[in-house]
């Protein structure tokens, strides 16, 4: 076992990947508190350490709790439904060091907002993740479409989040989840026998000559255990840590959760939104051997998604939207490719044209595409 995460000061790696933990539950959990048809809303996090680091600044699960309070109680003070956190952590000292960690956060909130009670309820669990995740209970939980979760996996390495969990993790209704994996460690020990115990690494597309996109090839592993003709969002974030690449997969399947954590990545990277570093090598002013251009990402879509148009595939805006969404983007990309072709006389709009390209699921006038020319 490597060293403890909170028994030292969290790295500038691990402080990212926690504020793109904490800025990814403050997108989702609005959502939810509004939404009519969810009647509870649970937020787990089943690695949840002890709380804090040694110089108390946060860890996962009081951030959860810190950003579910909202900037003057926006959030706290207008749920009306059972909200109700989860925090596990393995080992025993670490769990009742979270206890209390959590009731001395909780306490100083209420005293600090006058609130005789918390309007959040909170569980400290003590399980490995294994036996928790199949309590039967548990899984009923996630089996309700009643019941919107969040699901933080922030486990040590690779070992936990395997095929099967991740199988039955795309399989629930209502549940958003991220979770952390060390990909460079993947790649280093593919050969020994204790990953292939938990990862088929037969089944990754290893590229020698690339071991800065070692976390996008991890994720496409995951993206290729989704079911076919199965609508699921993934994304995924690389860490760059010294010469080591983390990364963060996280997964929705509704089109608002992609929307939601895409904006918190792509606010992170603007090259490439999905990455700490220049994944995509861009040209970056003073930096040499980066290609000159456009940004490589989007030019990439946008030449897909205009491949796609004028080859009728592509033929409303609604599937357009999707397929940006797919591809890393956001959704507004499709819209400023349609607008291009449409003002190069390559395509006609049936029905109204509109930029609407956030909440794409509440989209009510869809236009259809057709082709004029195929722009050769
Ligand atoms: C990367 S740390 C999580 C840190 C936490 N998110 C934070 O912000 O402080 C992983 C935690 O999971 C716990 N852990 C490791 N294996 C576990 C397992 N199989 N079941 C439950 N907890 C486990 C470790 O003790 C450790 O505290």
């Amino acid at each position: 076992m490597g060293k403890d995460i909170n028994k030292s000061v969290f790295d500038e790696a691990t402080k990212l990947k926690l504020k793109i933990f904490g800025e990814s539950f403050e997108e989702w959990l609005p959502v939810f508190i509004y939404d009519k048809y969810t009647s509870q809303v649970y937020i787990f996090d089943f690695f949840a350490g002890s709380g804090k680091d040694i110089e108390d600044n946060l860890g996962s699960p009081l951030i959860l709790l810190n950003k579910a309070e909202g900037e003057n109680r926006k959030y706290c003070a207008n749920a009306k439904k059972p909200i109700k956190f989860f925090f596990n952590e393995g080992k025993i000292r670490k769990s009742s060091d979270l206890q209390k960690n959590t009731d001395t956060f909780i306490e100083k909130c209420k005293k600090d907002n006058n609130c005789s009670k918390c309007i959040y309820n909170y569980y400290i669990l003590n399980y490995s993740f294994q036996e928790l995740f199949n309590n039967p209970d548990l899984k009923k939980v996630f089996e309700n479409k009643k019941i919107a979760k969040f699901v933080l996996l922030d486990q040590y390495g690779f070992s936990q989040i395997n095929e099967d969990v991740f199988k039955q993790l795309i399989s629930f209704p209502k549940t958003d989840f991220i979770f952390f994996i060390s990909s460079s460690f993947i790649n280093r020990f593919k050969d020994h026998p204790y990953t292939k115990q938990h990862i088929d690494t037969s089944k990754i597309a290893f590229e020698k000559n690339k071991p800065n996109e070692i976390h996008r090839t991890v994720a496409n592993f995951f993206r290729s255990l989704i079911p076919a003709g199965k609508e699921y969002y993934l994304h995924h974030f690389s860490i760059k840590k010294g010469t080591n690449y983390y990364g963060l997969v996280f997964g929705s399947n509704h089109t608002l959760g992609m929307e939601k954590f895409l904006k918190v990545c792509w606010n992170h990277d603007t090259l490439s939104g999905e990455a700490n570093y220049n994944i995509d090598n861009n040209w970056e002013e003073n930096t040499l051997f980066s290609q000159l251009g456009e940004n490589v990402k989007k030019d990439t879509v946008s030449k897909k998604i205009k491949k796609l148009i004028l080859s009728g595939e592509i033929l409303d805006n609604k599937t357009g939207l999707k397929y940006a969404l797919i591809n890393g983007c956001e959704p507004k990309l499709f819209t400023q490719v349609v607008k291009k072709l449409k003002d190069s006389n390559l395509i006609e709009i049936i029905g109204e044209f509109n930029k609407q390209s956030t909440n794409i699921h509440k989209i009510k006038e869809l236009y259809q595409i057709k082709r004029i020319s195929d722009g050769k």
